[in-house]
């Protein structure tokens, strides 16, 4: 396993030719690549890598909150998607399982003592964030823990934002959320079900669903007929199924090549449709493992 902590990145290479590179700023997963070296992921050409925007692309966290809630009076002041993907963690160490599968995990960390200023007046509570990313010949495991590290409690949401890179949009099927409930964020209707057929697209999609085969049950990303992706879950109840299509992407500077959405879907493992609330000394768990196909 070699790893490179630069000041800014962290990258994993197995000696099987896997890798996988880290942004500290958001602890932003840029790139995973296969032994091929096929990327994995997609990120904009476009996407600021220099701390003044979150990444456009890649894999950035949602906490404390999903999108804005402005009827959640804590988080109400928050930016889109809280301040994580925004703030510069810390490189924690990495440690490889050698023996068993030539894995290597690196850890990542962010406590209200690192947010800056204006975020710490944003959201004033004592939180632990641990990230832990594991890199393996066939998989890439995302584990975030969530600890209130102070006396009051606070409510949170989080999300693993994971903009996967596709051939072909009109051509990829995402499977495992076949009837389940859903919240269409592009009309706004709240309650809707997804057909017992699987997710295809044809324009801009924005879907907070909650799968009714719960998080054990894995949601796969089929492109062109073939199996790529299978994501599964742990202890995070939604999914978000997200691609901006034409209008969207036109609207967002940081979007490139404008028809780069042909190329992504975002399927985003989460615990967002509701609040999790957190005792002093509590601590959430939710995770996500995606096996190539
Ligand atoms: C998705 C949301 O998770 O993230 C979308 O459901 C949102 O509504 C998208 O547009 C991207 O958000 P942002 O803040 O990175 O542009």
């Amino acid at each position: 396993v070699t790893i490179s902590d630069g000041s800014s990145r962290v990258t994993a290479v197995l000696p099987t030719g896997e890798s996988v590179e880290i942004l500290l700023y958001g602890a932003t997963v840029l790139s995973w690549k296969d032994a091929s070296g096929d990327e994995k992921l997609w990120l904009s050409e476009g996407a600021k890598l220099d701390g003044t925007k979150a990444v456009r692309g890649g894999i950035p966290l949602v906490f404390p909150v999903f999108g804005t809630a402005p009827d959640h009076e804590a988080t109400s002041k928050l930016p889109q998607h809280g301040f994580a993907r925004n703030s510069r963690w810390e490189f924690l160490g990495k440690s490889s399982n050698e023996s068993s599968s030539n894995s290597v995990k690196l850890d990542f960390g962010l406590s209200s003592e690192n947010l800056d200023e204006a975020a710490r007046q944003l959201w004033p509570y004592k939180f632990g964030l641990l990230y832990s990313v594991t890199l393996a010949p066939e998989s890439l495991s995302t584990v975030l823990v969530i600890t209130n590290e102070g006396d009051v409690p606070f409510e949170c949401q989080t999300l693993l934002h994971t903009y996967f890179k596709i051939k072909d949009i009109s051509s990829v099927q995402v499977t495992g959320l076949e009837d389940s409930p859903f919240h269409d964020k592009v009309d706004g209707v709240k309650d809707k079900t997804q057909s017992s057929d699987p997710i295809t697209f044809s324009g801009e999609t924005d879907r907070v669903y909650t799968p009714v085969k719960g998080p054990g049950h894995p949601v796969v990303i089929t492109d062109g007929g073939v199996a790529k992706f299978r994501v599964v879950r742990d202890n995070l109840d939604d999914v978000v199924v997200w691609n901006p299509w034409v209008d969207k992407s036109a609207g967002m500077g940081d979007f490139q090549p404008k028809d780069g959405w042909k190329n992504m879907v975002c399927v985003e493992a989460g615990a967002v449709s509701t609040w999790q609330k957190l005792e002093k000394g509590d601590a959430f768990e939710g995770a996500q493992t995606i096996y190539l196909n």
